[in-house]
């Protein structure tokens, strides 16, 4: 049985999972994670050690035959490269395939996180069985991963699914550099952008919301805060919530006329939040995009729920094999 090496890249922390897939599952061996080094080489070294170690404490004496790395774009898939993404900033044209490759002697491949982790769903999670299934990371970034006729599409140069880039208002929170983008409204960084600009607002106007009671809290803002919040029934935070949840469906509307998809599997916060955002972002799709796609296409929070980052690396390195 041969095992795969599984890195995924963060902006605060690096994943290395060693894991074993059988009859259309996985098995995570090993498993162990630390904060993102500050510099790429750091980073890259330290990541090599701990795949060894990992490998070293694997007693059955298996070995490991590819790896995948799953990070944030932008990035190139076929030249390796990390192309400075907006979490790791100093990550500019950084190849972290050929020094795994060199150290262990099996392909390694490189792929966005949103592009790993619809893997990871379609392989192992909602999305088992399909043929043409949309992905889409809803957490510190929005992106989408799409697997298309059976197997994963990712464009002329990579860039396919880069849909946070896309711009769903005139005016509203930035995401990807961009007022009123599709991560503008739906990250986690946009939807607490669009919490401070509101809690400012009633705070002023002497109405402070439950979850930041005056100015001096508005930066400790954060899109769990507002969750729970809106949890509790605060009206702002539902308010914020809602908007987002249209969004959303604004997006998703997007997606489905463009695609027709069967399945879009949607990650982290929609699976938190899910109760608020589900029942207005479908009737927002259902306003917006052909009925006769609609109706084809189910939308579901990630059946790997959390743990579908963990796994992403692995359906990369999984991929290479089954190529
Ligand atoms: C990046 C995408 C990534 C997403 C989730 C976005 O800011 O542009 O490539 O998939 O964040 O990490
Ligand atoms: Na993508």
């Amino acid at each position: 049985m041969t095992l795969l090496g599984g890195v995924d890249i963060g902006g605060t922390k690096c994943a290395i999972s060693i894991g074993q897939a059988r009859d259309g599952n996985i098995e995570v061996i090993q498993k162990m994670q630390f904060p993102t080094p500050p510099t790429p080489e750091a980073a890259i070294d330290r990541i090599g050690e701990t795949m060894e170690r990992l490998l070293a404490d694997e007693r059955r004496g298996e070995t490991i035959g590819a790896i995948g790395i799953s990070c944030g774009g932008p990035l190139n898939s076929k030249s390796g490269l990390i192309l400075s993404p907006p979490n790791l900033p100093l990550w500019d044209r950084i190849d972290c395939v050929t020094p795994l490759r060199d150290s262990f002697g099996v392909p390694v491949a490189l792929q966005n996180d949103a592009n790993a982790c619809a893997l990871a769903e379609w392989k192992w999670g909602a999305g088992r069985g399909t043929r043409n299934m949309v992905f889409l990371t809803f957490g510190t970034g929005m992106g989408a991963g799409l697997i298309l006729d059976g197997r994963l599409y990712t464009g002329t140069n990579d860039m396919a699914g880069e849909v946070g880039h896309i711009r769903l208002a005139e005016d509203g929170p930035i995401g990807f550099g961009k007022a009123g983008s599709f991560e503008g409204f739906c990250s986690g960084g946009g939807i607490a952008g669009l919490a401070r600009t509101e809690a400012e607002k009633a705070i002023r106007s002497g109405s402070a919301p439950s979850f930041c009671t005056g100015l001096e809290q508005l930066d400790a803002i954060t899109a769990k805060s507002v969750g729970e919040a809106a949890e509790r029934g605060d009206d702002l935070a539902l308010h914020i919530y809602r908007t987002v949840g249209r969004k959303l469906g604004r997006g998703l509307a997007l997606l489905v006329d463009l695609l027709n998809p069967e399945m879009i599997v949607i990650g982290s916060i929609y699976g938190r939040q899910r109760s608020i955002l589900e029942p207005i972002a479908l009737e927002e799709l259902r306003n917006e995009a052909l009925s006769i796609s609609v109706e084809a296409c189910r939308i579901v929070p990630a059946g790997l729920g959390e743990q579908v980052g963990d796994l992403a690396g692995l359906s990369v390195a999984l991929n290479v094999l089954e190529a």
